[in-house]
């Protein structure tokens, strides 16, 4: 106990010295055992970090190189995709789908997966419309892709309830493996520690880069190994219209050899809020639109592109040994100001109307910087890309609805050309 009380005063955490005084002897017993847990020195590192200017330019930066799924040669896009089709259809590979977010922009209360977008009047929810992704990627190739869902702490038993209660969508529940990733404790505007509802440090997950070290530590990487795994798909559980399954991209990767690969779409427009591949110090890297200097966003090249201009979408894919490596070394943390509740001094629960903590999070994206080169595809915004993040505005259900139906109806329309011309040969 007093080992956690000097901690706390070190670390200027003096309302959670006065919430022990007031806790009954078991749940002191677990706050103290919380406490000397939590790296504190850590945690006030990446809050001193919040207030500090991101320095970027004692670093080369350079436009990075990708394909155009859409101006591939048909010899060389027969190529990708049957060196892609080949190594699915022998079971090698594998997707992970990253549901551990908060999803505190959209404001939806449970796992963001179990959020139901308002698609052909019944309605889907976000798992289910990955289930069909992915179910029907295994009757295209005859297989079953072993399909990892990364949980939080905070959302992993509601997750497993609800895929439980919706019988996992009719994919083969052997075939679904959950685990969780790492948390990290949430910090005020003046750096205190917030509380929880169950009066402990109120902690969050650690950002999608958590991925990697979570694989590790939670056995699902020697899962993979075991199962023969070669190449794992990662992305997130908020995009309509993830490919999931994309063999053009997997036999991109196969055939340059590299060992990371990932999709692109164009940037909506030079001062659009994503971030965009490039090579820095000659690594490639994802850089946040608030980290690319104004002039170079809107820089354009020899063929009259934006030079940086290949949007990161969370579609990405590593090989079995990149993950290996990547989930040993360290990702940096970013902060991320969001609305999270607390418990106040006096008890009671405060649920802000505005971003009033810092999370801190690593991501997927850092991980590039390990390795020498990528694979990037460009696909086409209203093919790939349907991102469900706000409550409304860009990026919300009403938009990502709109992309979804548009994108089916496109889908039927290219079978029924398909089966016109077949039909045309008899
Ligand atoms: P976002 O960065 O959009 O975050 O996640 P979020 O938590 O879903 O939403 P906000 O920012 O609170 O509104 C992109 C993807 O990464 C996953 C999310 O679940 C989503 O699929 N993610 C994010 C994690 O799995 N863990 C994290 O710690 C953060």
């Amino acid at each position: 106990m007093q080992d956690a009380i000097e901690i706390l005063k070190i670390y200027n955490q003096d309302h959670i010295i006065k919430l022990l005084d007031k806790l009954d002897e078991t749940k002191k017993a677990e706050l103290i055992e919380q406490i000397n847990k939590i790296d504190f020195h850590q945690i006030m590192e990446l809050y001193d970090n919040t207030k500090k200017e991101i320095e970027i330019k004692e670093n080369k930066i350079e436009s990075i190189k990708y394909l155009d799924k859409e101006r591939l040669s048909k010899t060389q896009r027969d190529e990708f995709d049957s060196l892609g089709e080949m190594a699915i259809r022998k079971g090698e590979y594998a997707v992970v789908t990253m549901a551990g977010g908060q999803g505190t922009r959209l404001g939806h209360t449970g796992p963001k997966g179990t959020f139901k977008l308002d698609v052909y009047g019944k309605g889907k929810y976000l798992f289910e419309i990955l289930t069909e992704n992915l179910k029907e990627a295994n009757k295209k190739y005859d297989t079953i892709i072993p399909w990892y869902i990364m949980t939080s702490k905070e959302n992993n038993d509601e997750t497993l309830e609800f895929l439980e209660k919706n019988n996992y969508f009719g994919y083969p529940k052997e075939f679904v493996n959950l685990f969780k990733q790492g948390e990290l404790p949430l910090v005020d505007t003046k750096g205190k520690l917030l509380i929880n509802k169950d009066m402990k440090i109120k902690e969050a997950s650690d950002g999608n880069g958590g991925v990697f070290s979570s694989l590790r530590t939670s056995g699902m990487l020697s899962d993979m190994k075991e199962r023969n795994i070669k190449w794992v798909f990662i992305g997130g559980v908020d995009n309509a219209i993830l490919k999931m399954v994309d063999v053009t991209l997997l036999g991109m990767a196969i055939k340059n050899g590299v060992k990371i690969a990932s999709k692109s779409v164009v940037k909506a427009n030079p001062h659009e809020r994503v971030g965009v591949f490039c090579k820095m110090n000659g690594h490639p890297k994802v850089i946040e639109y608030s980290e690319l200097p104004e002039k170079m966003a809107e820089e354009i090249d020899e063929n009259g592109e934006l030079k940086y201009g290949e949007s990161h979408i969370m579609c990405n894919l590593f090989s079995i040994e990149a993950i290996e490596k990547v989930s040993k070394e360290y990702l940096m943390y970013h902060s991320a100001f969001k609305k999270n509740s607390y418990i106040d001094e006096d008890g009671r629960e405060i649920i802000p109307e505005e971003p009033n903590s810092y999370k801190f999070e690593s991501f997927i994206f850092d991980s590039f910087e390990f390795f020498d080169d990528i694979a990037i595809l460009r696909g086409k915004r209203e093919d790939d890309f349907a991102p469900v993040k706000n409550k409304d505005g860009v990026d919300s259900p009403k938009t990502a609805k709109e992309l979804y139906e548009k994108y089916w109806e496109r889908q039927k329309c290219q079978k029924v050309r398909v089966f016109l011309k077949l039909l045309s040969r008899f």
